[in-house]
């Protein structure tokens, strides 16, 4: 009896306990409910393997502090999986851990298995091996694909579950996605498109996980999918059931870098115009791609031509740092919206219509505290909106936000936060010397320019992805064949990218790059085919797999197919595609593991040569002094991969250009904006400077540089600099106040400009105005100089009378930290 009596004990306390940590997530048309109540969710997307465990903390900190509820991640399927059945959850990719740091913060998770996830990662996610599974047809109503989608997805489920991270079972997790943008191209796979649908939903409601589904841009999704919105904007948006909440997963808060496109830029402006419209639409649950972009370390990046920085322009920058204005004028924006998160969620919606674009919209109701927005969708005319008797100015493409539909606290256009200019610094490691020394090793490539056998051969040319398994993004393609005499020859490659390297008889005869997004392009040299045994090796190298699209996954990539002819007299062509071809995957030194810098390696310290092809270079450094995020400048070398420690920062480029489209003014307040986003970096450089995460050092010991150095570079100009806050500014109405700080353990050192009247001009050419006060600069060098940060009232009492008559005064400065 007592112990039936303790039994029951234990069973009511355990279920008590359960009910206090459980968190229940349901939804209505108009929100999701937690615990039984409606909310608005902010959220963020970090993707774990784009930083390291060592940062997510601190990013998911600032992520907080940034305002959000919430952080979204895809899951990686070919990270987690490289090899079929062979799990990697390790270091960056532990997804477990990730999420356990959301929920130390407080914050909720959403969990986007996909597990397509687009991305702009190798192959949208998918591991290569499923290309090797026969009858396989990838994302359509095909039980060969089903079954590993399904393996996959309850995998990761189940890990989830056993884990507690389900929001009901206490974990954070309140939201998962099952396929990702399927709409968009699903009239590429016809009727088939509606079965896998409906076997996406299916599959998922029946892994149970007690959360919502999602489905983004999938008009058609089953019920108890929610469709969501993906998009610059998404006030447009309804889902396809009354039932449905209207969620945005994905507001691109910048975009993705081409290594020959200039660099995006979306405006805070326009970020905050986007999130605004959202809320005043009903709109409840909004997440930004990205909060933090990273960095896609080793061969991660796909699409195919997407740089190493993924930093998308986000609210935390590729290093984890703070973008401002960005991040400040977004989080400025989620303490509005928050104020009035009960009006948004329970009160009655109403909208009017003014004329040229402008709306009032009231939330309202018994009991609740009024929430309201005045919008101004017009995009050149600024307007003044006359409610309530008060006059109130909305910009252009802007929203304001009043919280008790008395009072603006917030306008979109309207930017009180500081801009922050980054700087890179030479590193101040202790004795450091100015220049590195250098050793260095060929790639060895004696067997494969001279018949190799290989891994394996075929009488074809292989797809690389294929050929390659996607281990390496090298395939050596190699033909052997005999010849009666001498001859001068044309070889002719086709290949579908993204570079080739041709050698005949051991000679590097040329090498050619895809270009202008061309990928697939034909490859021609002159070469001398001698009597006898010649030997043809064909180096092929990709810049990760193609990523969206209908059927993205049979986008060849290689010498996929050929042709491979040989050219003689008077046009007479031979062609080699379906002789044998022997097949060698990855480079001699990736099988050897050089760039784990194993001390029985030969390296050479004499003539470390420059502009030679093929070629490993070593360097030992010390770790910069500090905690700034640490990057090396790789400028000089021409295209490869660079390991620290051991550690793969990723491909390197710094020879590719940026063309020069998109770089023309870009103004917000001038509405001078191009298709959502500005461009800036044209002509220049597609990426110099490579991300070298803190965990990567060592402190007070050597750490190893190893490039493999693939087209051929000088690496006498590589080195290690810290990120750091250089000049800040900002420029805000009378009786706002300014704050400026130098975000890190830097301070102010010294005030270039301040204006208090009516200055005009950006961020680093600010210019005085007609009417200023004489005593401002002063006033603010006293407040200012000498500390980390400082706040400024744009007032008079504060920096003296402005001599401005009937015209607006604002107090603009620009300082420096050093
Ligand atoms: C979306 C996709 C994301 C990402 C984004 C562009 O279409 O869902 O995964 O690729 O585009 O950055």
């Amino acid at each position: 009896m007592a112990m039936a009596k303790s039994l029951v004990v234990v069973l009511v306390l355990f279920l008590l306990s359960f009910l206090a940590y459980s968190t229940t997530v349901s939804h209505d048309g108009r929100a999701l409910l937690i615990n039984g109540q409606r909310r608005i969710i902010i959220s963020g997307s970090i993707h774990y393997p784009r930083s390291t465990p060592e940062m997510w903390p601190e990013l998911i900190k600032k992520a907080k502090e940034g305002g959000l509820d919430a952080i979204e991640t895809y899951v990686f399927w070919n990270a987690h999986e490289p090899v079929k059945r062979q799990y990697n959850f390790e270091g960056n990719l532990d997804l477990v851990r990730f999420i356990k740091e959301i929920q130390n913060a407080g914050l909720y998770a959403i969990v986007r298995i996909g597990p397509y996830v687009c991305a702009e990662w190798d192959y949208g996610g998918f591991p290569a091996w499923l290309r090797q599974i026969p009858g396989m047809e990838m994302r359509t109503d095909n039980k060969p694909f089903k079954d590993e989608m399904q393996t996959f997805t309850t995998l990761i489920v189940d890990m989830l579950k056993k884990e507690n991270l389900l929001a009901p079972q206490g974990g954070p997790i309140i939201l998962s996605q099952i396929e990702n943008e399927y709409g968009n191209i699903q009239s590429g796979y016809g009727a088939a498109a509606k079965n896998y649908i409906e076997w996406c939903a299916n599959m998922a409601q029946s892994l149970d996980i007690g959360v919502p589904w999602i489905m983004c841009q999938q008009a058609d999704a089953p019920q108890p999918m929610i469709n969501t919105c993906n998009g610059f904007y998404c006030h447009d948006f309804q889902p396809n059931n009354a039932n449905s909440p209207k969620i945005w997963t994905e507001n691109w808060t910048g975009w993705f870098k081409d290594w020959d496109k200039p660099d995006p830029h979306r405006p805070a402006e326009d970020v905050a115009y986007a999130v605004a419209r959202f809320f005043e639409t009903n709109g409840t649950v909004q997440n930004y791609y990205m909060y933090h972009g990273g960095t896609n370390f080793g061969r991660t990046s796909g699409g195919p031509y997407i740089t190493t920085s993924y930093d998308y322009d986000a609210p935390l920058d590729e290093y984890g740092n703070i973008r401002q204005p960005k991040w400040g004028h977004l989080k400025a924006l989620h303490a509005a919206l928050k104020i009035m998160e009960k009006a948004l969620v329970y009160g009655n919606y109403n909208s009017t219509q003014l004329e040229n674009g402008v709306q009032i919209t009231e939330f309202t109701g018994k009991g609740i505290t009024p929430g309201c927005f005045i919008s101004n969708s017009n995009t050149t005319l600024d307007a003044t909106v006359k409610y309530h008797g008060q006059n109130y100015f909305v910009p252009a493409s802007s929203v304001s936000i009043l919280p008790e539909c008395k009072e603006e606290v917030y306008n979109t256009a309207k930017v009180n936060t500081q801009t922050s200019i980054m700087v890179k610094k030479r590193s101040q490691a202790e004795d450091e010397p100015e220049e590195l020394s250098w050793s260095w090793r060929p790639e060895e490539m004696t067997s494969t320019l001279k018949g190799a056998l290989g891994n394996f051969s075929d009488h074809k040319l292989l797809d690389q992805i294929i050929g390659s398994g996607d281990k390496s993004d090298y395939l050596w393609y190699m033909n052997t064949f005999d010849h009666p005499y001498d001859m001068d020859m044309t070889l002719q490659v086709a290949t579908q990218g993204h570079v080739l390297h041709a050698f005949l008889n051991g000679d590097h005869v040329g090498s050619q790059y895809a270009a202008d997004g061309n990928f697939s392009f034909t490859f021609e040299a002159g070469v001398k085919i001698k009597k006898g045994k010649n030997y043809i090796s064909l180096l092929s190298g990709t810049i990760g797999h193609a990523n969206y699209g209908a059927r993205f996954e049979l986008v060849p990539t290689g010498i996929a197919g050929g042709p491979v002819f040989l050219i003689g007299d008077g046009g007479m062509k031979h062609d080699l595609s379906s002789e044998l071809w022997a097949y060698k995957v990855g480079l001699n030194g990736e099988d050897n593991e050089i760039y784990m810098d194993n001390p029985n390696d030969k390296w050479y310290t004499d003539s470390v040569p420059s502009m030679r092809p093929f070629t490993w270079y070593k360097t030992t450094f010390k770790a910069p002094l500090g905690t700034e995020a640490v990057v090396v400048n790789l400028e000089g070398m021409g295209k490869g991969v660079a390991w620290v420690n051991g550690n793969n920062l990723g491909r390197y480029w710094p020879t590719t250009i940026a063309n020069n489209q998109g770089c023309e003014l870009c103004d917000y307040d001038n509405h001078t904006v191009p298709d959502d986003h500005c461009r800036t970096g044209c002509g220049e450089p597609g990426q110099i400077w490579y991300h070298v995460p803190r965990s990567f050092l060592k402190e007070g010991e050597p750490n190893t540089l190893i490039l493999f150095e693939e087209a051929g570079g000088e690496p006498f100009n590589v080195n290690f600099q810290t990120m750091v806050v250089g000049t800040v500014c900002g420029h805000v109405e009378e009786g706002k106040t300014l704050t400026l700080s130098c975000q890190g353990t830097r301070t102010i050192s010294n005030v270039e400009f301040a204006s208090f009247g009516n200055p005009v001009g950006m961020c680093g050419a600010f210019q005085k105005g007609t009417c200023d006060s004489q005593i401002a600069l002063d006033a603010i060098q006293k407040a200012c100089v000498g500390k980390m940060a400082c706040s400024i009232k744009g007032s008079a009492r504060v920096l003296g009378d402005s001599e401005c008559k009937n015209m607006p005064v604002s107090l603009a400065v620009q300082a420096v930290c050093s």
